[in-house]
């Protein structure tokens, strides 16, 4: 039989690609090799977004060369891969296929023909109609399911590639997505994922015209579905409704990602956010002044070019000001294309560096004395495996805080995929321990 290894870089959207892609193979005949020894074809879903990441499927690529390579198919796929091109063939000459996350749509129809025996394929098109769908999906995760509702983004951000590697905003049908998470909650996933680079620019293509806040509340009432979560939210786009959407619907997770990137007004300006520090913090206020207390976590890139010390100052006072639940911290990182390549006042890696450190130490000092309250507070949890060597259940609160928690009977128990109510008894910076309630009448 055939075989297949995927490996999966960068964000969700390319997990939940490589999902659509393993479905897609599975359909043709292959099956899931382990490693990648093992594999008759070796896939890398590749991310772009810092030079880090795209620097780890050459390193990938320049091991799988010689004999390594010998009697294998190779293919490149997501934002390398589009924003590479053809060059991949080049620096590469050992890949068969380059598809690009723009061009996913033709996926199927290139795997096809790769298994056919075709050599040196390419989708490189930026496609603009609709987002890549399959029913082929191969979901890594059996109680929690990704669903795409929108592909690529119409913002200029001055740092980024993804308008670049993604391409324009194609948002699904309110039908498309429904039909999907009826699908998902018949086969008896609970928590449903939405997805998309800017879920809130999402507007259905179709007469039905329902808008994000509509989508959110319709997937919610569906029967079986316990959580509904979505990623990302631009905060231009942010809307009070979303917040209450959120109050008004215990569905709905009481966690928002809102990308802040800078404290910074200037900054802000100057990567072409499209809002400023006010308009950001207004956003907050909403989102702290719901009946739920409601978690909020961030984005932000340090060394941006033209970041003073007093701008950085200011995202550090912002942390204070928001005091958020978890943060991702970036160095600036120069990316082809983005406009912000050609920006003055470049930062020095050393004092990205810096910057990057007191901004981590900060946050985890928050996270620490955040976390803390928690302790003696029960958290609903939906349990996702057994760990068994540190003899824990692991699993999310709706939050998304991870939690790690004991039970009597261990393993025994066979709590996978159930919702369990957690009483917390200590609390890390980036996740908490507790120990399993029984509730007779709610687990
Ligand atoms: N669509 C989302 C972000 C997607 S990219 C939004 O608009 O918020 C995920 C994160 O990567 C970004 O929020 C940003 O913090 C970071 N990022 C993007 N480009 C970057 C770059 N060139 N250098 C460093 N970090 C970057
Ligand atoms: Fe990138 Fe900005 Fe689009 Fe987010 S909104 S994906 S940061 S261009
Ligand atoms: Fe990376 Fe592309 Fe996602 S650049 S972060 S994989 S959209």
């Amino acid at each position: 039989m055939k075989t297949f290894y995927i490996e999966t870089f960068g964000c969700q959207m390319n997990f939940h690609d490589s999902e659509k892609v393993a479905g897609t193979l599975a359909a043709l005949g292959y099956r899931e090799a382990g490693r990648p020894e093992e594999a008759d074809l070796i896939l890398y879903n590749t991310c772009s977004i810092r030079e880090k990441a795209e620097q780890k499927v050459f390193s990938r690529l320049a091991q799988l060369r010689g004999r390594a390579a010998e009697g294998k198919r190779l293919a490149v796929l997501g934002c390398v891969a589009q924003q590479e091109g053809l060059r991949i063939f080049e620096r590469a000459p050992q890949v068969d296929l380059v598809c690009g996350s723009a061009s996913y749509r033709r996926l199927p129809e290139l795997l096809t023909r790769l298994e056919a025996g075709e050599r040196r394929l390419a989708g490189l098109e930026l496609l603009g109609e609709d987002a890549f769908e399959t029913p082929l999906v191969r979901r890594d995760n059996p109680y929690r399911a990704y669903i795409t509702i929108i592909e690529g983004c119409d913002k200029s951000c001055a740092y980024c590639v993804v308008p670049f590697t993604r391409g324009p905003e194609r948002s699904r049908t309110s039908a498309a997505v429904m039909e999907e998470a009826r699908r998902l909650a018949g086969e008896g996933y609970t928590e449903i994922q939405l997805l998309g680079q800017n879920v809130t620019s999402y507007r259905d293509p179709s007469p039905a015209r329902w808008d994000f806040v509509t989508l959110l509340a319709r997937v919610a009432e569906l029967d079986g579905i316990r959580r509904v979560r979505f990623m990302t939210s631009h905060p231009r786009d942010f809307v009070r409704e979303i917040v209450e959407a959120i109050d008004s619907n215990d569905r709905l997770c009481n966690h928002v990602h809102l990308p802040v990137q800078s404290g910074s007004s200037r900054i802000l300006r100057r990567m072409e956010r499209l809002y400023d520090r006010d308009e950001y913090l207004e956003r907050i206020r909403w989102l702290k002044q719901a009946r739920r207390r409601i978690a909020i976590t961030t984005d932000i890139i340090v060394g941006f070019p033209g970041e003073t010390e007093r701008d950085f100052e200011e995202t550090l006072e912002l942390l204070d000001e928001v005091e958020y639940d978890a943060l991702f911290s970036f160095k600036y990182s120069p990316r082809p294309n983005t406009a912000a390549l050609t920006l003055d006042g470049q930062v020095p890696e050393e004092e990205k560096g810096r910057r990057l450190t007191i901004l981590q130490e900060k946050q985890r000092s928050i996270q620490l004395r955040r976390n803390a309250r928690l302790v003696g507070e029960h958290q609903e949890v939906l349990v996702e495996r057994y760990n068994s060597a540190t003899g824990q259940w692991v699993g999310h609160s709706a939050e998304n805080r991870t939690v790690n928690f004991s039970s009597p009977g261990g393993p025994a128990d066979d709590l996978a995929g159930r919702y369990v109510r957690v009483r917390v008894t200590r609390a890390g910076a980036n996740s908490l321990v507790g120990e399993w309630c029984r509730d007779p009448e709610r687990t």
